[in-house]
């Protein structure tokens, strides 16, 4: 049986993803407590001993204002931490997933984006994770960079959960309205992870669930499946808000190329939301 390696094993997708790639995979899970990635010597050794046919890099600093702040750690654990698993990968024979995000877009296209739009990030962190993308291209062949957004789970602090929680606590919740993407489930990206591990193909792959909307519309769907009719949500803009990290307006992403070369077909964020709600009670 293959061997797969996931890093950031103890966060909000490494969870699902243990769970999807336990199932036909012999799979090791490690997280922060086990070794830094920005430690070098550490990482590469790591994963040299363990000699996985997979890693998956699901680890990073993935406070996107927090970012903003702390720039240096932004660089190093994204960035650098990124380089070191790659080279550790280099060392082994394993094909690396790393996971990047829509963030090292700009969002002016206007309609979704391929992978092989040009990136622009508008923040550290974008910025951060497109460094690691480049890290692996220099270092490896065999890898997957699996650019993807919007993530909500089972097993960390997520949008739906912020939004339950404030239902809980107010009459009214402000959420921003002018920016565009999709919703992801996290199991239904480790599944698609896992179909493109199985097909064995290379490159750069945009996962998320099918459809879009603004995070307004997606609060206001949290609401209408928790049945808070009695909480009103209200519109603002961005600029309003005026959150430290600067976030794309439209950053749908295309994802065309995983149902051509996989055949799996990411549900609607709609269907998906539905089912982390009878699943998240569990
Ligand atoms: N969440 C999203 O909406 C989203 C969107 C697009 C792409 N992504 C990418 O998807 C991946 C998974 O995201 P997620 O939301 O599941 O993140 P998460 O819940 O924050 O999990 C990341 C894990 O990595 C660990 N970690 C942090 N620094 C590390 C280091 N130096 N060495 C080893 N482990 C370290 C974290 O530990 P601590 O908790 O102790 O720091 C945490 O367990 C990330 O690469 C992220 O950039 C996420």
């Amino acid at each position: 049986m293959q061997k797969v390696l996931i890093l950031g094993a103890q966060g909000m997708l490494g969870h699902d993803l243990l769970e999807v790639f336990s199932k036909k995979y012999t799979v090791t899970g490690l997280d922060i407590e086990d070794f830094d990635i920005t430690r070098q010597g550490a990482t590469r050794k790591t994963i040299k001993e363990f000699s996985p046919d997979v890693v998956i890099n699901a680890a990073g600093y993935t406070d996107v204002d927090g970012c903003e702040k702390k720039i240096n750690k932004a660089f190093a654990v994204n960035g650098q931490g990124t380089k070191n698993v790659a080279k550790g990968c280099c060392d082994s024979g394993s094909k690396l997933i790393y996971l990047s995000t829509d963030y090292i877009f700009d969002g002016t296209k206007g309609s979704p984006y391929r992978e092989d739009d040009p990136p622009n990030p508008l923040s550290i962190y974008g910025e951060s994770k497109l460094m690691g993308e480049r890290y692996i291209e220099e270092i490896l062949d065999d890898y997957l960079i699996v650019r993807t957004q919007w993530l909500y789970g089972k097993h960390g602090r997520n949008f739906v959960e912020t939004i339950l929680a404030l239902a809980e606590e107010r009459d009214h919740i402000e959420v921003v309205h002018d920016q565009q993407g999709s919703p992801t489930y996290t199991a239904d990206l480790s599944r698609a992870i896992a179909a493109l591990v199985a097909k064995d193909v290379r490159g750069t792959f945009h996962v998320s669930n099918s459809g879009s909307c603004s995070w307004y519309d997606f609060a206001v769907e949290i609401l209408r499946l928790a049945n808070s009719a009695q909480v009103e949500i209200m519109p603002i803009s961005s600029t309003v808000l005026n959150r430290p990290a600067k976030r794309p307006y439209y950053s749908i992403l295309n994802c065309q190329r995983l149902e051509r070369e996989t055949g799996f077909e990411m549900r609607s964020w709609q269907m998906a939301l539905q089912e982390y709600f009878q699943r998240r009670e569990q």
